[in-house]
């Protein structure tokens, strides 16, 4: 018998099906409280909603095309205002919004579309690990090799004292140095850096984007930020910082970020990159030939808000208000469990070593051979589902003793899932 032919390209072989899909169907499944993937089970504010829904209806004949027919390719010009005065009100960095700025659907397309636009085959990025899965996936479409430097957790080398670098926020997840400046070679094109960081919530402290940008320089590579989470912080000792703000960096980042995560709209998946020209058009050279553009009213509905008005930033202070108070409670609840808690600094996700968690009187690191058993048990059984953080590492090991719950959800969900992880973990 002729072996099987798979019809699947090559570069997605080892990909396979997102962990966020297969936990959310087995939490769906169990009727889990979906701790899993991360998005809001709230609702986005009701001027940037009402500004889309007035765009669909504003329509427009042949003459004035109106704002249902397709965008301008790099985004519509409203946007991209917008995103450049909000960029240089946050930065002090001003940019030209037509040549500058590029509107793409989510920031997912724009991760995507940095590597296509300016990855060559064979040419090395540099990624942190664990990593948002889509960085591996879009560096392998462009023909990339990654190099990977690990993000190691506070105290994650058991029996020996907790160790950290004094570059890296107290408490957060943290590299050495040494490996970063090692990962350097004269293959190197990029380094992704995302800063608050999915999964460990970290945020990368000055010191330590200080180093990475004098790396960049010193081995002419191009910066690749994810700014997703940059409004959602938690700690004054720990503030976002763009990249693009070091001495020398503002020629060499490209910073891609998205209306999603601010304000709790992930499904609009409007997101941009903002760089010179040239690295704008490197982007652009991508975005035209797979989306093209992002949906009109959508665009126009974000406009309302990216400029950081007052509307906007008083949505934003509520929204890190809300989550300050959730990540507070779950911390509680997953350290009451016997959890070792992560306490993240933004982003909305809580990382945990379950290994000395104990349920039915049993050690947990005794039970579970690794991170993806102990969270479909908790799935299924528990009925509280989290992600299995190795799938985000290249060097497994360092992601079997943790899960990542997400904290981005109402105060009644938390509870719920806080009764359930109390009663299997009492
Ligand atoms: C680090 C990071 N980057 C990008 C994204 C996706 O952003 P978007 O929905 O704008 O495509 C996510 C979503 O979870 C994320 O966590």
């Amino acid at each position: 018998m002729p072996e099987a032919r798979t019809l699947l390209a090559d570069r997605f072989a080892p990909f396979g099906t997102t962990i966020f899909t297969e936990m959310t169907l087995l939490a769906n499944k169990h009727g889990a409280v979906n701790l899993a993937q991360g998005f809001p089970d709230f609702d986005g504010p009701e001027f940037i909603k009402q500004a889309a829904i007035k765009a669909m209806g504003a329509g427009g004949g042949s003459d004035a095309p109106g704002q249902n027919q397709y965008a301008r390719m790099f985004g519509a010009p409203v946007l991209n205002a917008a995103i450049a005065e909000g960029w240089l009100k946050r930065t002090g960095l001003s940019v030209n919004p037509d040549t500058e700025i590029t509107v793409t659907s989510g920031c997912t397309e724009a991760i995507c579309a940095a590597m296509m636009g300016l990855i060559n085959p064979g040419d090395e990025v540099i990624l942190f690990e664990p990593y948002y899965d889509s960085y591996r996936a879009s560096v392998a479409m462009a023909g990339g090799v990654p190099k990977f430097v690990t993000l190691r957790a506070p105290g994650c080398d058991k029996g020996v004292p907790l160790r950290c670098t004094p570059l890296a926020g107290e408490g957060q997840f943290w590299f050495e140095p040494h490996e970063l400046a090692g990962a350097f070679t004269e293959k190197t094109r990029a380094i992704l850096v995302n800063t608050p960081h999915n999964p460990t919530g970290k945020v990368f402290s000055r010191e330590e984007l200080k180093l990475i940008s004098e790396l960049c320089i010193r081995h002419d590579v191009i910066a690749i930020t994810d700014e997703v989470y940059e409004h959602l912080t938690f700690d004054a000792s720990l503030p976002h910082v763009a990249l693009a703000t070091f001495p020398g960096m503002r020629e060499r980042t490209l910073t891609l970020s998205s209306l999603g995560k601010t304000f709790s709209l992930t499904g609009w998946k409007i997101g941009w990159a903002i760089g010179t020209p040239e690295l704008s058009r490197c982007v652009r050279s991508a975005h035209q030939f797979t989306t093209f553009s992002s949906a009109t009213p959508l665009q126009w509905g974000a406009a309302e808000a990216c400029g950081l008005n007052d509307p906007a930033m008083n949505a934003i202070r509520g929204l890190v208000g809300d989550l300050a108070r959730g990540r507070s409670f779950l911390a509680g609840v997953l350290r009451d469990c016997g959890f070792a808690v992560h306490m993240p600094a933004g982003a909305y996700f809580i990382m945990v070593d379950w290994t000395d968690a104990r349920a039915g009187g049993q050690r947990l690191g005794d039970r579970f051979s690794d991170d993806a058993a102990f969270c479909k048990w908790l799935t299924s059984e528990v009925g509280v589902a989290a992600i299995p953080p190795s799938v985000f590492y290249e060097h497994k090991d360092h992601g079997k003793p943790l899960a990542r719950f997400a904290f981005c959800k109402r105060m009644g969900t938390l509870e719920k899932a806080a009764e359930r992880l109390r009663i299997a973990f009492k």
